[in-house]
């Protein structure tokens, strides 16, 4: 391509930029680099004061010649894997560079110890190349920095401190970021390098060579927010005064030698996440601060020769997710009380000295395998005993709406909001996060809505955002998968690219309170993608390279081809069931879906072993439900109807219409269906704990208290107003009882059970008339005598449900109603209301517990004779938030509460609106004036 350049003081800069590059942008063709439509370069007075080409691909090197631009106050090239060759030393010379963001390239050599001259800089991030060497003393000449990240690279040698004749990494006062995990970093962690003046966050250390011990002297550094020192060779004793930094919310020590005793930990308020694991410390009994820690998330002391009782309040801890104490010598009995935080996902107790279990039903993941207890004859069956298979892994992605029969071109993707197109897809790695439940998919809707705004805020023409398997990686960073989807246009161009990149490759995204920092790693946005007319043709050196290529592209080719033909394939398997359904409707043959998949008789029949006895789950006069396993491991619950209460094709496909279209944390979802070989099957995710009725008649073995009723409570209320007030079109369940209500392995509710359910158009009556159905005890008398259907129809099942929870009684019991019986027993005057008779004795023996009397007013002002008398669920949420907070619960903390943001405990968090970058308007914005 042509670049014309007539700015003779820095056209030779960058003409010699554009020749060191092997496809410089196809926007920088013209006279002026200033005036016209160049990417990535932002001028003021005729200056460039900004280069900003992440994500666009560029190969080649970066020419020395840079230095010719002198006003240079960004430079950013991330995330071009293909720009290779050292970082020229003579970037030293342009020192009124604040930032200089090299990520996801592949940079070698050394790090150039010029950078120390440039005595602006703020924000130097070098992480993920092939950086060798040691780093370079001078760059504690700095002295404006915030922000070192020199992540993930080959660096060696030690840290660097300051002496009578070299600089050193101590003299970074202002800088609030080290991060320089994953290096081959060797050496002792110097005393010097820490001292009271600093100012630092985060010591992410993490993955190095690193021995000798931890020096006294982090204790000094009172800022302190996170420190990873795991995954390294540090040895002797964790110094004494490290609980002083009592801001610390993160503290990985694991993965290394350390002796002595276990550290003192006491008055460390904020510490969330502990990880101590794999050390040799000397052995020890529990410490006290085991029961005084009550913001921790998680708690990892593998290996760590702790013995005697683990304290009970461990586990009320109202966070608490993750207790791992594998191979220790915890013994006596083991008592996680009743008022266990209704957080926690995993106990994981393997290889103690465990006795005894004070408690017979838990919910949630523990394991006691290779403890006494597990060797007892009673006790050697118990579902405690053995070990459940590790994964590290969610299936979560963000849900795709329903999308009708929409089918993308091959190489185009189908985004949530129903548009094919070509996704910008990155990774993002957060470098510590403050949970330990990677299951619950909370957090990744957060992340979702996080990242939609950013990029309206940003003005990127974004349609939506999707999130794909979350993990912990082998360094332990959370690592995800973004794909953002260009909106009103096939692909992104080059200008898109570059501000998208920007604002992860200089962190101006701000993630969510939960999630520490994070390197990002763009994809290739190929050149097909960015809709290039030329096409680049290889250099081809010599035969036999060219041969490997040749070979290499008719591989390719093959690979590609194959895939066509599957997706084309499975194109047509997908709409062939519905080929032959009798449909009355004239419109098109398979259901009106995105989400669920198509399964064949075969699959379900082999995952639910040729539908076997001991697999079944449930049955009803619909058929029915059997457990079982998908070939993706998916664990399901197969609904499988019976000949003769088989509904009409209309019916079976408006029901899964109705479930692909509604997405709600307490609601069932929908994992696929089977409408072959004369079969109706309907297969849902597998909610573990049963169901409510299970649970208050005693059957399931779970002991509901009252505070986790009324979460159950929540959780369907909340299931219900988003059926009534926010799924579109609006649904009436028609069908709430017991039964339907589903328990999680966090007695998470899940609402289940859609085959009456109605949608309620938009016709302004508010209305539809409809033959009665229902379950007798749960049915609204006022749409059994007018057929009228709306939503009170089911505030009114609602109600009964509420009553039912209270009394632990079927809404009819020798022949009388639970309404009426309340109703006539009631007096408010008298402690539990005057229900003495009729209350569950496990919520309430003689004492009301707190918000009893609020509950039962709710409960009959749902059972109002007449619909217009019953409130909304969204007043129903309302309620019984009120009264989990009379409770003393947390109604937002939902099962993964964090009461407290991150941020607010961080007082210096990095991204919060006091951080030290010292721009505002986006990524490197224009505003940005050379001073
Ligand atoms: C642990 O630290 C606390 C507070 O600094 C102190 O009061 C306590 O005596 C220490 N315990 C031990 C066993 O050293």
């Amino acid at each position: 391509s042509l670049i014309y350049l007539s700015f003779p003081d820095i056209d030779a800069a960058l003409h010699a930029l554009a020749e060191s590059w092997d496809n410089p942008p196809q926007s920088w063709v013209g006279s002026d680099p200033c005036g016209s439509n160049w990417v990535g370069i932002t001028c003021s007075n005729s200056h460039i004061i900004i280069i900003t080409l992440p994500g666009l691909g560029l190969g080649g090197t970066l020419s020395s010649e840079i230095q010719n631009l002198p006003e240079l106050v960004a430079l950013d090239l991330s995330y071009n894997k293909d720009l290779n060759g050292p970082i020229p030393p003579s970037i030293g010379n342009l020192v009124k560079l604040k930032y200089l963001v090299l990520v996801g390239c592949s940079f070698s050599g050394n790090i150039p110890p010029e950078l120390g001259n440039l005595v602006r800089l703020s924000f130097l991030s070098l992480n993920s190349n092939n950086l060798r060497g040691s780093i370079p003393g001078s760059l504690g000449n700095l002295s404006k920095l915030t922000w070192l990240d020199i992540t993930d690279n080959e660096l060696s040698g030690p840290i660097p401190v300051s002496s009578e004749n070299n600089l050193g990494l101590d003299m970074l006062t202002n800088c609030k970021h080290f991060h320089f995990g994953k290096n081959n970093l060797s050496g002792a962690i110097p005393p010097k390098l820490f001292h009271s003046d600093m100012h630092l966050l985060h010591v992410l250390f993490d993955s190095n060579s690193l021995s000798g011990s931890i020096p006294p002297t982090i204790g000094l550094v009172q800022s302190l927010t996170a420190i990873r020192l795991d995954r390294n060779h540090l040895n002797g004793f964790v110094p004494s005064n490290l609980n002083n930094v009592t801001s610390l919310i993160e503290l990985h020590l694991s993965n290394n030698q350390l002796t002595g005793p276990l550290p003192n930990l006491t008055g460390m308020n904020a510490l969330t996440y502990l990880d101590l694991s794999n050390n040799s410390f000397d052995e020890s009994e529990v410490l006290p601060w085991f029961s005084t820690l009550s913001s921790l998330t998680t708690i990892m002391l593998e290996y760590s020769k702790v013995g005697g009782q683990i304290p009970t309040s461990l586990f009320e801890f109202t966070q608490i997710q993750t207790v791992r104490l594998r191979n220790n010598r915890f013994n006596g009995t083991l008592d996680l009380g009743t008022n266990y935080s209704n957080q926690l996902y995993l106990v994981d107790l393997q290889n103690n000295e465990i006795q005894k279990l004070n408690y017979v039903v838990y919910p949630n993941k523990l394991i006691l395998d290779g403890n006494p207890y597990c060797n007892q004859g009673g006790s050697s069956n118990s579902k405690y005993c053995t070990v459940p298979p590790q994964s590290n892994s969610t299936t979560y992605v963000t849900p795709i709406l329903n999308c009708g029969n929409i089918v993308c071109p091959s190489d185009q993707d189908l985004s949530p909001r129903c548009n094919c197109s070509y996704p910008y897809v990155g990774t993002i790695y957060f470098r510590f996060i403050t949970f330990s439940n990677t299951d619950n998919t909370k957090y990744y809707q957060v992340l979702e809505e996080g990242l939609s705004k950013l990029f309206e805020d940003n003005q990127i023409p974004v349609d939506s955002v999707s999130v794909h398997n979350p993990h912990i990686n082998i360094d332990n960073y959370l690592q995800i998968d973004f794909w953002f989807f260009p909106a009103g246009k096939l692909r992104f161009d080059a200008y898109d690219v570059a501000k998208i990149s920007n604002l992860f490759s200089n962190v101006t995204f701000e993630a969510p309170s939960d999630f520490g920092p994070y390197y990002f790693i763009a994809r290739p946005y190929t050149e097909a993608e960015l809709g290039s007319k030329s096409q680049k043709v290889p250099v081809i050196v010599g035969a036999t390279v060219g041969a490997v290529v040749l070979s290499l592209t008719v591989i390719i080719l093959i690979i590609f081809a194959l895939r066509q033909k599957r997706k084309a394939t499975k194109a047509v398997e997908l709409s062939q069931p519905f080929g032959s359904w009798d449909l009355s409707k004239s419109s098109g043959s398979a259901p009106d879906l995105k989400g669920p998949k198509w399964l064949s008789f075969e699959e379900l029949k082999k995952c639910t072993d040729n539908f076997a006895e001991q697999n079944e789950i449930g049955a009803g006069g619909y058929g029915k439900v059997y457990q079982g396993t998908l070939a993706n491991g998916q664990q399901v619950a197969v609904k499988r109807a019976q000949q003769g209460s088989m509904q009409g094709g209309v019916e079976f496909r408006s029901e899964i219409e109705t479930l692909s279209r509604v997405h709600h944390r307490n609601l069932v979802s929908l994992v696929g269906f089977c409408f072959d070989q004369g079969e109706q099957m309907l297969v849902y995710e597998y909610v573990p704990n049963g169901s409510l009725k299970e649970s208050l008649s005693g059957k399931s073995g779970i002991r509901l208290d009252w505070k986790r009723r009324l979460w159950v409570a929540l959780g369907a209320a909340r299931a219900l107003t988003y059926l009534h007030e926010l799924a579109n079109p609006r649904i009436v369940h028609r069908d709430i009882k017991s039964n339907n209500i589903l328990l999680d392995h966090h007695l998470n509710a899940k609402v289940s059970d859609f085959g009456l359910s109605k949608p309620i158009g938009d016709d302004n009556k508010g209305y539809i008339t409809t033959q009665v159905k229902g379950t007798m005890g749960y049915l609204d008398p006022e749409y059994y005598m007018t057929q009228q259907l709306t939503e009170k129809s089911d505030v009114y099942s609602f109600g009964v449900l509420l009553l039912e929870m209270v009394t632990a009684r079927r809404p009819i019991e020798r022949g009388r109603h639970i309404v009426r019986e309340v109703r006539a027993a009631i007096d408010k005057s008298k402690e539990l209301c005057g229900l003495h008779e009729l209350v569950d004795p496990i919520i309430g023996l003689g004492i009301a517990p707190a918000g009893f009397g609020r509950f039962i007013d709710l409960a009959i002002k749902c059972v109002e004779e007449s619909s217009a008398g019953r409130p909304l669920m969204s007043e129903v949420v309302k309620e019984i938030e009120n009264i989990m907070l009379l409770a003393g619960m947390n109604p937002h903390g939902g099962s993964t509460s964090t009461s407290e943001s991150f941020v607010t405990r961080t007082r210096g968090h990095p991204y919060s609106s006091n951080s030290s970058f010292d721009y505002s308007g986006g990524p490197f914005s224009p505003k940005i004036e050379p001073k």
